[in-house]
């Protein structure tokens, strides 16, 4: 047996750093939240999930808001900007896909491709909206829209998520640009099957773990924290010169084409 090799560590200095995190109580976006505090940033969590955030690491503050109200959006940057002196990290997580959403066109109930598009897609664009105002005066920030590898290419069933996601990607590249001269970087994330409460609602309709597992190459879905790796190094120093882009944090499922032999199942 091979002596193991080093494998390397980072690690991340957010000192002084304000990060505001929506979706942060449950799932990818709790991890963000925890591995921001962790590098020593302020973190506030923006959810409509009182119960779980009551789970969030003292620390962390919270405030209530549903992101498809604008309103709320507004409350949450400017709270941030009041009590912490500033905003220098918009992270866009939080979003839904509920299992009635997986559907096909001819039977999309009008009031869930709504309430999709509400949080989904508007809440991102209010967060930054606002957000962004903030980031323009301090002549500094990052936004991190969360996408998915839905945005990339798409299945059967679903015909709101997938569009948004796509949607999502957009978002950041238009926002990169329109504010490249401002001192503000805007990317987007997409990753590919990640163990969340959100995965786990939907294992069934993805045809079960065993088998979305194996369909990354990797050969397992992914961990939240891998994802929050991929936000703490985009929004760091270290990736100054990336704006207006895309990151796949995804076992390279999104290089396995569907003409390609599937790997074995493993026993
Ligand atoms: N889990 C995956 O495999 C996966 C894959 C690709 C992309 N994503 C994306 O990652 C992000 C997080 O997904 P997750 O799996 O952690 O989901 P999750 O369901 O585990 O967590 C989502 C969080 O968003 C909150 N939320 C929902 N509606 C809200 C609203 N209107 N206002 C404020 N907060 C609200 C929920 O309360 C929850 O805390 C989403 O954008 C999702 O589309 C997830």
């Amino acid at each position: 047996m091979p002596a193991s090799r080093p494998i390397g560590s980072v690690t991340h200095d957010n000192t002084g750093r304000v990060v505001l995190v929506s979706g942060g109580a449950n799932g990818i976006g709790r991890s963000i939240c925890d591995a921001f505090a962790s590098s020593g940033a302020t973190v506030v969590c923006l959810d409509v999930d009182e119960p779980a955030a009551t789970k969030l690491p003292g620390g962390i503050d919270f405030v209530r808001g549903d992101t498809s109200v604008e309103a709320d959006c507004k409350n949450a940057v400017s709270f941030t900007v009041e009590q912490h002196g500033g905003l220098d990290i918009l992270v866009n997580n939080a979003a839904i896909q509920p299992p009635s959403s997986y559907v096909p066109l001819a039977e999309l109930p009008a009031e869930l491709w709504d309430k999709m598009l509400g949080i989904n897609l508007s809440g991102y664009t209010f967060l930054a909206k606002h957000a962004v105002r903030v980031m323009k005066e301090q002549q500094s920030g990052v936004i991190v829209n969360m996408s998915s590898g839905q945005a990339h290419r798409t299945a059967r069933q679903v015909p709101t998520y997938g569009p948004i996601k796509a949607a999502n990607l957009h978002q950041a590249r238009q926002w990169g640009v329109e504010y490249a001269r401002d001192g503000i970087r805007v990317v987007s994330v997409s990753p590919g099957a990640i163990d969340t409460p959100l995965v786990r609602a939907s294992l069934e309709a993805q045809g079960g773990e065993k088998e979305l597992a194996n369909r990354h190459p990797l050969g397992r879905i992914g961990k939240p924290e891998e994802v929050a790796a991929a936000v703490l190094w985009l929004s760091s120093t270290e990736a100054s010169f990336v704006t207006a882009t895309d990151l796949e944090v995804d076992g390279g499922l999104g290089a396995f084409g569907s003409f390609a032999d599937p790997y074995p199942m493993p026993e």
